[in-house]
């Protein structure tokens, strides 16, 4: 391992386009029991399980099924993930520390440098080049808040293939800029509910202003797709294949704290459907369900959607409109309706039985923050490094400081990682608006 620890006022700890890992970890392996499988309530009337098989990649429904520990990445995955910028840089947060005052050191692991802005770039490579592999035009998804519909776009950008996007349309018409950004990369934005499919018609007769919901996007996105075989169908997070190929932030991660001489004894990552925290906890689940004393998880909810803090342990579609299989996790019921915060990428009411589990067998901790609590975190942050962070990650950052405060007053020299999930340079608004009224 070719070893740059770079000594500037930064402290970063960067590895060689060389280091790369060349094996995802596949986390169903390496839980303490079984996953037990996903269900269809009603199988002969939807058929949902055969339908998401029928839609998404082959090789997608291979990875959510294997136990296998190891998948390789393949050849041309790794090239483009040089491509994007992987390895990412693990940053020591010193004038955080310093700003504490507490004895924790923090790390940070920067997802925020890839060039479509978040992680999500990660699985979107992954699931663009197995679409591309099985001859598919295109692919076709659902998007909230917008990083998954960019990251997606961007995917499918660097593979050739055209990408299809159905955005809620009460954040497309919010957040103009990364539609932009999508439309810039080649991308068709639907905003939904929309005209191009008969679940959108509908809704429209009813009511030609309704504005949406990811409930309507996810329908209408499942619909073209089942109309439209020559295009896949891709999802942003909760599914297993997706933590997956997420698990190269944690197999990166624990490369550079092994440059550093470092062990982790927290690991905070902001958790929606549960793929970054996923991604970046992958190579320590093992030795949590071993050694449950000798780490902690940590999970960053928001109070929109506390589903890991406050939700049930049962069985539940993925989906608000039920056209997803039922898996095993935490969840606030297929009817919750979050409160419209600016924090699109948190807000869902269910999400990865993976991480449903660890927290069912108290190996993973979690606790909701409110939205003004976390920008003003984030606001510290930008103060601190101008570096702007995405609401999302706004919350992985009020947890690590909060924990960074505990270990000040146990006075205990923790080792703290944190995923620094995605840049919010086109969230400003959301920042402007809460902190203002805050004023
Ligand atoms: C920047 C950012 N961070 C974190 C998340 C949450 O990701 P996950 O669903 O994997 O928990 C999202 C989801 O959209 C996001 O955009």
């Amino acid at each position: 391992m070719t070893n740059q620890i770079l000594r500037g006022r930064k402290h970063l700890i960067a590895l060689n386009p060389n280091d790369l890992p060349t094996k995802w970890l596949n986390m169903r392996a390496v839980l303490p029991e079984k996953l037990p499988p996903v269900l269809d309530p009603d199988d002969d009337k939807h058929g949902r399980v055969e339908i998401m098989r029928r839609i998404r990649p082959q090789a997608m429904i291979q990875q959510d099924e294997t136990n296998d520990e190891w998948i390789d990445i393949p050849e041309e995955v790794l090239e483009k993930f040089v491509e994007i910028g992987r390895p990412t840089p693990l940053m020591r947060a010193v004038e955080l520390e310093r700003y504490l005052d507490t004895p924790a050191k923090i790390y940070i692991k920067r997802e925020d440098l890839l060039p479509s802005h978040s992680f999500k770039l990660n699985t979107a490579v992954a699931q663009a080049y197995y679409a591309k592999k099985e001859n598919a035009e295109g692919l076709i998804t659902e998007t909230g808040a917008g990083q998954w519909g960019v990251s997606l776009s961007y995917a499918c950008n660097m593979f050739d293939l055209k990408t299809i996007v159905f955005w809620v349309k009460v954040s497309v018409n919010q957040k103009p800029l990364r539609r932009a950004f999508s439309e810039m990369l080649g991308a068709t934005v639907y905003p939904s509910p929309s005209t191009m499919t008969k679940a959108g018609r509908e809704i429209l007769d009813k009511n030609p202003d309704h504005y949406g919901s990811l409930g309507t996007a996810i329908g209408e996105a499942i619909s073209f797709s089942m109309e439209h075989d020559s295009y896949k169908y891709a999802s942003g997070s909760n599914l297993s294949h997706v933590l997956l190929h997420q698990s190269i932030i944690g197999l990166e991660t624990k490369m550079q704290l092994e440059l550093a001489g470092e062990q982790p004894d927290i690991l905070v990552g902001c958790c929606g459907g549960g793929s970054n925290l996923g991604g970046l906890i992958a190579p320590w689940v093992r030795t949590k369900s071993e050694r449950p004393d000798t780490i902690r998880l940590f999970a960053a909810e928001s109070e929109a959607a506390p589903r890991l803090s406050r939700g049930r342990y049962m069985y539940d579609h993925s989906d608000p409109v039920g056209l997803t299989p039922q898996v095993l996790s935490y969840t606030l019921g297929m009817d919750y309706m979050p409160p419209p915060v600016h924090v699109g990428g948190l807000r869902q009411h269910n999400g990865s039985p993976i991480i449903g589990m660890l927290k069912h067998k108290d190996l993973l901790e979690s606790r909701p923050y409110t939205q003004e609590e976390i920008f003003e975190a984030g606001r510290l942050f930008i103060q601190l490094y101008r570096i702007i962070p995405a609401p999302e990650t706004c919350h992985a950052i009020k947890a690590t400081i909060d924990l960074a405060l505990e270990a000040k007053r146990n006075n205990e020299k923790k080792t703290i990682v944190m995923c620094f999930s995605g840049n919010g340079l086109l969230d400003l608004s959301g920042y402007s608006e809460i902190l203002n009224k805050s004023k």
